[in-house]
This record gives C-alpha cells, structure tokens and sequence, in this order.
C-alpha cells in the first residue's frame, strides 16, 4: 500500500469512531451484570432490589420488611414488584438511583456493604426496557413532602435517567417500591431460582423479614428471628498495603490537603510519621510537594516504598459480622437441625491490605442438606449436602466451582469428621465472608477469588467446625449401632432361653431375664470402652450450638 491509500484508509477509519457510554456498553454486554440464562436473570434481579433495601435500612437503622410479588403477564414475561420500608428516595435522587449507571451513593466509601458499584438497579431498569421496552415505576416516600410515583427509564446515549408521569400520592408511604416488567426470565423452584435465595437472604439477615408471592400466588414468609439491626459498619480509609498506583494518583488529584505528607496522612490508614519518613527517605521527591502536582513516576516510587514499610495491620473494627448467636438461631428456625456447631473466626487480612472476617456454620440432620426427592427404605426423604456460600451476608448463587469458598469445602477430607459419603450427607454449610472489599472474581459478584489468606482462614473455621459436628455424627453412629446390636440380641433371647430350658431344666423366664441383663451390661462395658460417646447421647441429640468458645 503506499503513502497516500495509507492516509486514504486512516481516514476512513476515523470516520468509524465513535464513543459510546457506559449504558450502551452494559446494554451489549448485560452478562457482565449476571443478566444472562432465564432463570439466572430473574434471580439477579430480584438479588439487586433486594440488597439496594437491605443496605438502604441498615443505614438508616430501620428492621427491615420487604415484600416481592412476582405476577406472570405471558410466556417468560413477568412483572416484579418489591416493596420496602427503608428510608425512600427524593425527586432528585430516584432519576439516579433507577436511570444512571454508575450512579450511587456507595461506590467512593471503604465500607462494608452489599452494594458497592452503583450498577444494580439502573441496571434491571435497562434490561426491563430492553425486553419490553417499557419504563420501570417507582413508588418513594421519604417522610418529607408527598410521596410519589413516577416512571423512571434511560437514555443509553447518554447515560441520563428519563422521568415520565410523575404523580403525588395523597396516602402515607415511607420507602420504595419499584414495579417492573421483564421478558425473557423464567420462574422455577430450584437451587438457583428466587425463592431459594430468599430462604438464604433471610439466613444471613435474621433481622430481616420477607414475604414473597410466587406467579403460581404461592406466599412464603420468612419471620425474623432477631429485633436488633444490625450496627452500622464504619467507614475506613484503605490500608497502604492494598494501594495501587492509580488510586494513589486519583486521590491525590482530589485532596484538601496542600503537601504530599499530610495527603498520605490524611488519605490511608496507619500512616503515622514513622512511616512519613520511612517514605520519605526512599523517595527521589520532597513530601512537602503539592499533591495535585503528583506523576504516575512519583507515584510508583510511593507504592514501591509502602512495600518496604511495616505498617501495622489494617483496623478491622469495621467489619460487621452476623454473630454466632444469630446465625445460630436463624439456622435453627430455618433448617431445623439435629446439631449445629457455628463459629466466628478473628478478623485477618488479605493482600496485605484488606481486612476481612469468616463465619462458618455446619448444621446436621433434619432438614440439614436439600432434599432429592427419593425416600429411602424408612420413608425418610434422602438428602444431599449444600453449600450456602454468603459475601457480606448475601447468598452466592451461581459460578460456585470458581469460588474460594466451594474450594475451601472441598479441600476438606471430611471421611476424617465421619462424613462417609459428602455428597448423600444432610449437611448444610454455611460460609459468610465478610470484607469491606470482597475480591470478586468478575462484575456478576457470584464467586470469590481464590486469595491464599481467605481459602485458609475458611479451611480453618470448616475444620474446627467438622471436627465437632464429626464428634456428633460418631456419636450418634456408634449409639444406633448398640441400639441396632440390643435389638438384635434381645430378638434371639427367646429361642436361646427355650433352648437352654430345655438342657438345663432351669425356669424359662428366669433364663430370659438373665439374658437381657447380660446384653445391656455387655453393651454397657461397650460403652465405657469408647470414650468419644457422651454419657447423655440421648441429650447430645438434641440440637447444640457450640460458639467458637466452646460454650453451649
Ligand atoms: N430501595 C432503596 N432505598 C433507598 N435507596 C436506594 C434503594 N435502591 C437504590 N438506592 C440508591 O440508589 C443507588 C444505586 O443503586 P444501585 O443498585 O444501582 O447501586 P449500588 O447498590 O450502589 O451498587 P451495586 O451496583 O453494587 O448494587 C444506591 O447506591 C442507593 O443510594
Ligand atoms: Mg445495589
């Protein structure tokens, strides 16, 4: 080609140029969002709505109720409502909240919360357009003014909310409730449909209360089992250890702050001024310099002199986990277990810089594990072990084989907690990580990376968790073995003491009664042999909630 059909071509292309925006981008690649598969889609967004009420009443320090009503309108054509009491949104905010992406009011805080990129509900609004063309409605109080209703869509171009028919309600409503319609979503009862998720949302949220009707006008209701709301997680400022170049650079484009030294300072936790000057002495620059005037060179040079400086460890009061009692209590009036062993592990750190939490859970028995739907030889219904994995208390329903959390549990050998066969064993298991940055592995938000750190903190909890659910399980083995022994014995009793009457000419019933005794005592003597049985096993049956303490 030479010189100038070269140039021709160049210029041919610069016609194609052309920007896009954020909602356009999102529009052509929703799978990013978790919006993809029918069922998968109906779950995400009942996942988004959902959480966005959660985080909302947490922060207002509201018990939160929330209603969801899901109406079929045609084949895969639904309507969603879902209905809360939290604080509600205003004339200026709703447009943002359901009709810009990226817009939020969580993305720029260190704080643990469910939410964090402000994508979810403009999000569902775009796909609800998308698939029916029409405009989501949202109905808000906030307690100041008249309540309303008006229909919120977006404009993709331009990544601007769109508000239609916007009318004031003379009756009393304090929250949100958003109604939109979606095709192309399918509802189904299964593992990764909404209700499950529910059940697993009211799990992890004990003070929560959710009532859901299904299209086939089924209601469930999940009570809460705690009044208390949970505290409000404390804003932190990030660790320098979890600092990146461009964060560095971001931030300090953005500061009050006249001089590099009182920006670290003022910007990042633990930087005191023995680190000040650790920095100051590896750096090529003067720390009094004005932030604003910072380079991406001087800000490698910042990041490669946080490595070589021991900060201490990150705060970690932040973190707001469930809490043993909770989880316990929950579990119990949610999957009626025979035993249940919850533990709470410290707060640790990943990456050097994110401090994070585990709390772990193994319940045993009863309506522990999901049914299959196949009874066994007693009419019991057989069951199958089920992971419940949690990020900041919400249930992770899809991309399981990729998460930290399902390689945790299978790089267990639970043979060694009397688990014969893990996948027939009702047992359920519950994993919440809680972090003010979850490590996600992509934008759907379903799975955990897999950070050394956290994959061992997780083995730990599952082990000392395993190691008295296995004692249980032992127990309980070894007692239907000696109740299965001493019907067996006490079967034959009969026909031996005939026998024997008749060699030893001795009193039939005497023979009987002298027989039974010698079974109990002979198991008895068993029973003492084995030291791991309590001697109340009948009682250990019962359920017990074991605290990491080792408290009943
Ligand atoms: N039910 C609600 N009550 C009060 N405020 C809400 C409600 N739903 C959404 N919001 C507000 O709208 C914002 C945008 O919600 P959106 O779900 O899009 O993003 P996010 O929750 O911040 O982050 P993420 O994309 O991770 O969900 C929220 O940050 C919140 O301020
Ligand atoms: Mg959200």
């Amino acid at each position: 080609m030479d010189g100038a059909r070269e140039h021709a071509m160049a210029d041919e292309l610069a016609k194609e140029f052309k920007e896009h925006s954020v909602a356009e981008f999102f529009k052509k690649n929703k799978q990013m969002l978790g919006l993809v598969g029918k069922i998968r889609t109906l779950t995400t967004i009942i996942h988004e709505y959902v959480t966005n009420s959660l985080d909302a009443c947490e922060e207002a320090k509201i018990l939160p109720d929330i209603e969801i009503t899901l109406d079929e309108l045609g084949t895969e054509y639904y309507e969603l409502t879902v209905k809360d009491n939290g604080p509600g949104l205003t004339e200026k905010t709703v447009g943002k909240a359901f009709g810009q992406l990226l817009a939020g009011t969580k993305f720029h805080r260190m704080m643990q919360s469910r939410g964090q990129q402000g994508i979810g509900a403009a999000g569902c609004t775009m796909y609800s357009q998308m698939t029916t063309g029409k405009p989501v409605r949202v109905i808000t109080g906030s307690g100041k003014g008249k309540p309303f209703s008006v229909e919120v869509s977006i404009d993709p171009k331009a990544n601007q909310p769109k508000l239609t028919n916007f009318v004031e309600l003379n009756k009393d409503f304090k929250g949100v409730a958003v109604k939109a319609k979606f095709k192309g979503v399918k509802y189904v009862n299964s593992e990764q449909a909404p209700l499950e998720y529910l059940r697993r949302t009211a799990i992890a949220n004990p003070h929560l209360r959710i009532k859901f009707r299904s299209p086939t006008k089924e209601t469930t209701i999940f009570e809460r089992t705690n009044k208390t709301i949970p505290s409000k997680p404390i804003e932190m400022r990030p660790h320098p250890k979890g600092a990146t170049v461009d964060e560095i650079l971001t931030l300090s484009k953005s500061t009050d702050a006249r001089k590099i030294n009182s920006f670290l300072k003022n910007e990042f936790d633990r930087m005191g001024d023995k680190a000040i000057s650790g920095i100051s002495k590896k750096v090529s620059f003067d720390l009094n310099k004005d932030p604003k005037k910072l380079t991406w060179e001087e800000s490698e040079e910042i990041i490669k002199a946080f490595k070589t400086i021991a900060f201490i460890a990150p705060r970690t009061d932040g973190l707001k986990p469930i809490g043993e009692e909770r989880i316990s209590k929950s579990l119990k009036s949610i999957v009626e277990p025979e035993f249940l062993s919850v533990i709470t592990r410290k707060p640790s750190v990943y990456s050097g810089g994110f401090p994070f939490l585990v709390e772990v859970a193994i319940a045993y028995g009863g309506k522990a594990g999901r049914g299959m739907g196949v009874k066994d030889d007693e009419g019991v219904e057989q069951r199958k072990i089920e992971i419940m994995r949690f990020a900041n208390r919400v249930p992770l329903l899809f991309d399981g084989g990729g998460c930290a959390i399902t390689k945790a549990v299978q790089s267990i050998d639970w043979k060694r907690y009397g688990v014969r066969d893990m996948e027939r064993a009702p047992i359920t298991i519950f994993v919440n990580l809680i972090s003010v940055y979850v490590p996600y592995t992509s934008a759907g938000k379903q799975a955990v990376s897999e950070e050394p750190e956290i994959v061992e903190d997780i083995r730990l909890a599952l082990m000392d968790s395993g190691r008295r659910t296995g004692r249980y399980i032992v127990g309980k083995r070894r007692l239907q073995e000696k109740k299965m022994k001493k019907e067996t014995f006490l079967k034959y009793i009969p026909e031996i003491a005939m026998a024997l009457k008749k060699l030893t000419k001795e009193n039939e019933d005497m023979l009987k009664e002298k027989l039974e005794k010698l079974v109990i005592a002979k198991l008895k003597l068993e029973e003492k042999e084995e030291e791991d049985i309590p001697e109340d096993i009948e009682e250990a049956i019962k359920i017990t909630t074991i605290d990491a303490r080792g408290n009943k």
